[in-house]
């Protein structure tokens, strides 16, 4: 099988003199309302108005995320000038700055480089300046990991003018969790199983001082999880428990954080048709987010204890597969009954969320790819909110909000509840038919959190694009990193 490679880790430093000819490429912003930089002015200067008769010409366009390309007949400049668009209003805003960072990065990546210097930061605001350098730190991360000749390069330094020495380090620090999360979620289910997720996770655990605890079939056994231990059965890779923690605040409760990591989803026996199953490495884009944001809880040091939980199994086709009619005693004591094999994440989850609720969090915050339909109500970019708890939901939207990434609320309405009820056992696997899917499947994973403050995000959507935008690769997106980080910093 293949070898797993190590992550782009460009260096980054700060800047503090002029960029000169020993840069390769000099990425400056342009805004829209004719406001000039630093940066910008010098370059003009230096060649005598250039920049302003290329303005006057229209040749340069200013328009958010847009990228000229110039190259400067001036000695002692950069042979290279990327000027990018930043539109109009942008200076507050931290997603424009993380997706024009991206962008520009992006824009340059067919060529090895050995140093770019970004001064976009005289056009953000310092409040944005995280964002902006983990935008440019995620925009080296890209799909194609295992072409042989590489076709997408990441340059060997990046520095950043205009820009302080802790945004940089927030911002790298950002990108990497980021770049952590796509790889896990972009790499396929022959790398990441289970065991090897969870091996993922100890090193990660051990480089940034989380601690970790990794159960396996045997403790699994012992705990009475025979829900994960269920979807797992029909796989030569058994499940895995992973559970971080980081000690930040105390003797106070934890920060919960849990992710759905089926690192494949063929369905089971419930078979998914392959037009359906292609993209099924993504399905556990919930458990690598998890390890993304711990991995950047515990390097920023964040003043809050936080745990984070990944229910890791593969759902597999075999002759020990769970089965339709199978009723399955769950570690909280709960019977579910499964209908449908492929309704496999709520399953995983059910005795995840109960490990969760264990260690007394003062609330839970899950991120699944856990429901189509969740696609259909929302959209491919929209991730969907389910709560017991109103205050928790308002405050990560806000989170959200603030870093761009878009969520909308679904209603958990009570009368819901009864479509999940079953006849032989306390609840079923699958809702009514297909209607109010997301919400169905929310409803029965409500049955394992009690009494704790709850919110689910499906992310089935946004954790994985069919296409390329701008500013960021098609794949694996890390959609809710930010949000989760900017959420337990609040
Ligand atoms: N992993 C899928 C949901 C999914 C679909 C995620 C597409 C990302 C992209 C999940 O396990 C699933 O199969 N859900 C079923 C539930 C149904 C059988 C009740 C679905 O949504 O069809
Ligand atoms: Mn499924
Ligand atoms: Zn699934």
């Amino acid at each position: 099988m293949l070898e797993s490679l190590p992550l782009p880790s460009p260096h980054v430093n700060r800047l503090t003199d002029a960029s000169d000819a020993t840069t390769d490429v000099l990425i400056v912003g342009v805004s829209a309302k004719q406001e000039s930089s630093a940066t910008l002015d010098r370059l003009n200067k230096a060649g005598d108005g250039w920049i302003d008769r290329l303005r006057n010409r229209n040749t340069i366009s200013s328009k958010r995320g847009k990228v000229n390309k110039l190259i400067p007949a001036v000695s002692d400049a950069p042979p290279v000038v990327l000027l990018i668009g930043t539109g109009d209003d942008t200076r507050n805003s931290r997603v424009a700055a993380f997706e024009i960072a991206a962008t520009a990065i992006r824009a340059i990546n067919n060529n090895s480089l050995a140093r770019v210097d970004i001064a976009l930061g005289e056009d953000f605001d310092p409040t944005t300046h995280d964002a902006l350098v983990a935008g440019a730190i995620s925009a080296c991360e890209n799909l194609a990991i295992y072409h042989s000749d590489p076709s997408v390069h990441v340059p060997e330094a990046i520095h950043f003018s205009g820009i302080s020495q802790d945004a940089i380090d927030r911002g790298q620090i950002i990108g990497q969790a980021i770049i952590q999360t796509r790889r896990l979620v972009n790499e396929p289910a022959g790398v990441i199983y289970p065991e090897s997720f969870a091996a993922r996770a100890s090193e990660v655990a051990e480089k940034s001082g989380l601690s970790i605890e990794v159960w396996d079939e045997k403790k699994l056994e012992a705990e009475g999880c025979r829900a994960i231990l269920a979807v797992g059965a029909g796989s030569a890779r058994p499940p895995r428990i992973v559970i971080l923690r980081h000690q930040g605040g105390g003797d106070e409760a934890p920060l919960a954080i849990v992710g759905k990591g089926v690192t494949f989803d063929s369905g089971g026996l419930s078979i998914k048709p392959g037009d359906g199953m292609v993209d099924m490495k993504c399905d556990m884009a919930g458990a690598a987010t998890v390890l993304g944001v711990m991995q950047a809880v515990a390097q920023l040091g964040v003043k809050r204890n936080v745990i984070g939980v990944c229910g890791l199994a593969e759902n597999m086709i075999s002759g020990t597969s769970y089965k339709l009619g199978d009723v399955i005693k769950t570690r909280n004591g709960k019977t579910i009954e499964i209908l449908n094999t492929d309704a496999e994440g709520r399953v995983v989850l059910a005795d995840t969320l109960d490990v969760t609720v264990e260690n007394a969090p003062s609330s839970i915050v899950d991120l699944a790819t856990l429901t189509g339909a969740c696609m259909v109500a929302l959209g491919m970019e929209v991730a969907g909110l389910m709560t017991n708890n109103q205050p928790l939901c308002d405050a990560v939207s806000q989170a959200a909000n603030e870093e761009g990434e878009p969520v909308w609320q679904l209603p958990m309405f009570d009368l819901y509840d009864e479509k999940v009820k079953s006849k032989v056992a306390d609840i079923k696997n699958v809702g009514e038919g297909r209607w109010g899917g997301a919400i169905t499947a929310a409803k029965f994973l409500e049955n394992f959190v009690g009494d704790t403050p709850w919110l689910h995000i499906d992310i089935a959507g946004p954790a994985f694009n069919d296409s390329s935008k701008p500013h960021r690769d098609a794949g694996a997106s890390g959609v809710m990193v930010r949000t989760l980080l900017n959420w337990v910093q609040s």
